[in-house]
């Protein structure tokens, strides 16, 4: 890493069609700001690019749900997802979008380059269509029976259960998700990247990577070129997106995975252009390979495909452009036990989080940073949130930064004074262990294990617990003054060392902690030296974590279970089956359709009605208990089924004589059961 004087770092663009979730924060999202962070610190010129992904059938889809536009759904989206990772402290150099004019334009010179070099194969192929919907079905709109994992919903172009990536006719038992029903097959003619063609020096560079990688990153990838690469088509046949720039292509649109990634260059574009910068040094090959940039790629590991083979494929197939140096892709984060999912709405969302816990973004940093899938899929649940906060956030690292400030005012006004003129480490032991979690840290965070770097932090403020607790300046103060000064000062100076430490993690409470100890950013640069001058005046504590109380985690669980019961599909009780019965015995039943001709409340009771029916037989007397359902004006006239051969029986003073039939849904409603055809009184139902 250190051979790279500048970095291009990108989060995955999100699509603009749903709000932001911790799962999202946990793949993509948090590693690379802590990533950039780092970088920053260590004084790399780094551009860190991200933005909203606003073409594509996830977009059209969502606005088809909500019967709205697809641009009404990207505006409104795009909006809510830039603001929420801005208060969360995701520190994008940009957050643009790929509805904009440039990157339409980039997108299309991409194309058009590959095309000129004769890269795309061109075929008519046949491709499935609706036909209530007059519409080709292209990736989400098609979904069916992964070939490879057997998952029944994986979509047309990735099934996202085991991240292969399809073409729709490979699904078995695909379906529209436009009109239900199996498509047809048509013809229609396409743009292929042609990937067999690139596998050759595909599998050359990705086994360049090999233990660089993760694992598996890079054991996904030579498990799908082992399976050999096919074609992909770069072309759809939609009506949002950016156009192929073909006269022959017209009404054509250009694969959402092919416009996407070529986002991350058009934000750098734009990103240049607003600050004076050159673009083409952050993402073109270079002169003196020296001077290239290094290219990251964060991403949750249902993306592999389209940035380990499909998007180095088109820059290799372009030729002028940098590849990337890594992608170090997250597992999934799971919640309370279940897969995150937005359709049935089980998920913590950031937008939420950020209004029903204000200021506490690093609370939620420090959470999701500890628990980060970076190796196989991870769980957060609500419990475990509360407790690394009270139990390690304030009981560890607030209470550290609380016992020094409070007392260093408590003894000497908040003032450091020294007569060298300057408070250093004088602690050896200290001072060597300060350097070797420094070590620690910087090791794990250039490794992307930022669970661990994060760990090695915080046992730097376990250090300066430990260090307190055996120096015991409370006690000093009487016996031994100058050793007791002498403690705290130390243990002010491994503050400052862990707010350096802290930046990449938890921004917010380090700019408080930056205040408490009233100097400027500058004096916690990695390089810099940890040192006060004497006679320097220290700002007044402030807390900076509150603990968690039972309450509050219990509102969010109980709000998880009301999503979940309200989205859950309503499954009507079934009512068991009864015993067989044989034909003599049903056909002892006289079922005949009849007409309500009178109908009243029986005096004194709730539920029943006096109706007086004709039968086709006879105008009779029936008791029934519809009451509460029906007003007795309103059922005159009404056709129903009576089963005249009922004992007849009296009911409040009544004589009831037969019954008729209703239906009875789980949740109690009644309806009439009648014929479906014009039926004279008396016909016989058998
Ligand atoms: N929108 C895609 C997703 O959410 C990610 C796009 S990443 C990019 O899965 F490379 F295409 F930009
Ligand atoms: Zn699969």
């Amino acid at each position: 890493m250190n051979k790279f004087k500048r970095f291009t770092v990108t989060s995955a663009l999100p699509y603009a069609n749903g709000p932001l979730h911790i799962g999202h924060l946990a793949g993509a999202y948090l590693p690379a700001d802590i990533f950039v962070r780092y970088l920053r610190l260590q004084k790399k010129d780094v551009v860190y690019i991200c933005g909203s992904d606003e073409h594509g059938a996830a977009i059209t889809i969502k606005a088809k749900k909500e019967d709205t536009t697809p641009q009404a759904i990207i505006d409104k989206y795009h909006h809510q997802i830039k603001t929420s990772f801005e208060e969360f402290g995701i520190s994008f150099d940009i957050y643009h979008r790929t509805s904009s004019p440039i990157h339409h334009d980039l997108s299309q010179e991409f194309f058009l380059n590959l095309y000129e070099k004769d890269e795309f194969i061109e075929k008519f192929s046949e491709q499935y269509f609706d036909e209530d919907y007059q519409q080709f079905l292209a990736d989400r709109y098609i979904i069916g029976t992964c070939p490879n994992c057997s998952n029944p919903n994986a979509y047309g172009d990735q099934c996202e259960n085991c991240g292969t990536s399809l073409n729709p006719t490979d699904l078995i038992n695909p379906i529209s998700t436009l009109s239900g029903k199996p498509p047809i097959l048509k013809l229609t003619k396409h743009w292929f990247l042609p990937l067999d063609k690139y596998q050759p020096w595909l599998e050359q560079w990705i086994d360049t990577k090999e233990g660089e990688w993760k694992v598996n990153v890079f054991g996904q990838c030579k498990s799908w070129l082992k399976s050999g690469l096919q074609p992909r088509s770069m072309t759809r046949d939609l009506d949002w997106g950016i156009d192929v720039p073909l006269e022959e292509a017209k009404g054509k649109k250009l694969y959402v995975w092919m416009d996407a990634p070529i986002g991350y260059i058009s934000a750098t574009k734009q990103w240049a252009i607003d600050n004076g910068k050159d673009w083409k040094l952050y993402w073109k090959k270079q002169e003196n390979e020296a001077d290239e940039a290094c290219l990251l790629h964060f991403i949750g590991k249902d993306n592999i495909v389209f940035h380990c083979i499909i998007f180095p494929s088109i820059l290799h197939a372009h030729g002028e452009y940098i590849l990337p140096q890594n992608v170090p892709a997250n597992e999934f984060l799971n919640l309370e036990g279940d897969k995150l999912s937005t359709s049935r709405n089980h998920a913590v969302w950031l937008h939420e989080y950020l209004e029903e816990f204000p200021g506490k973004q690093d609370e939620l940093r420090y959470v999701l940073t500890s628990i980060l899938p970076e190796t196989s899929d991870s769980e957060f649940t609500w419990k475990d949130y509360q407790a690394r906060v009270n139990n390690e956030l304030a009981d560890i690292l607030g209470n550290y930064v609380n016992r020094i400030m409070v007392l260093m005012h408590k003894y000497y006004d908040g003032k450091v004074e020294h007569e060298t003129g300057k408070i250093v480490l004088t602690d050896k032991s200290v001072n060597t262990e300060i350097g070797r979690l420094y070590d620690e840290i910087q090791v794990n965070l250039e490794a992307y294990r930022f669970r661990a770097a994060l760990q090695s932090v915080m046992n730097m403020a376990r250090l300066g617990n430990g260090y307190l607790t055996e120096q015991e300046p409370w006690k000093k103060i009487k016996t031994d003054p100058a050793q007791a000064k002498e403690a705290l000062h130390n243990g002010l100076v491994l503050m400052g060392h862990l707010a350096a430490c802290l930046q990449p993690f938890l921004p917010a409470t380090v700019r408080k902690m930056v205040d408490m100890l009233n100097i400027p950013f500058s004096a916690i640069a990695m390089d810099a030296e940890m040192a006060f001058a004497s006679g320097h005046q220290l700002n007044k504590p402030v807390i900076l974590f509150e603990k968690v109380e039972d309450e509050v985690i219990e509102k969010q669980l109980q709000k998880l279970a009301d999503k979940k019961a309200a989205t859950a599909p309503t499954q009507p009780a079934i009512v068991p089956a009864k015993e067989n019965i044989n034909y003599e015995s049903f056909a002892t039943m006289d079922i005949r359709t009849g007409t309500i001709v009178t109908a009243e409340k029986v005096a004194k009771t709730k539920k029943l009605l006096k109706l007086s029916i004709d039968t086709g037989l006879d105008t009779r007397t029936i008791v029934s208990g519809i009451a509460e359902y029906f007003e007795p004006e309103a059922i005159i006239g009404q056709k129903v089924s009576v089963l005249v051969n009922l004992e007849p029986r009296e009911i409040k003073g009544i004589l009831s004589q037969g019954m008729i039939l209703m239906a009875e849904s789980a949740d109690g409603k009644l309806s009439f059961v009648v014929p479906g055809g014009e039926m004279h009184n008396g016909s016989v139902i058998r």
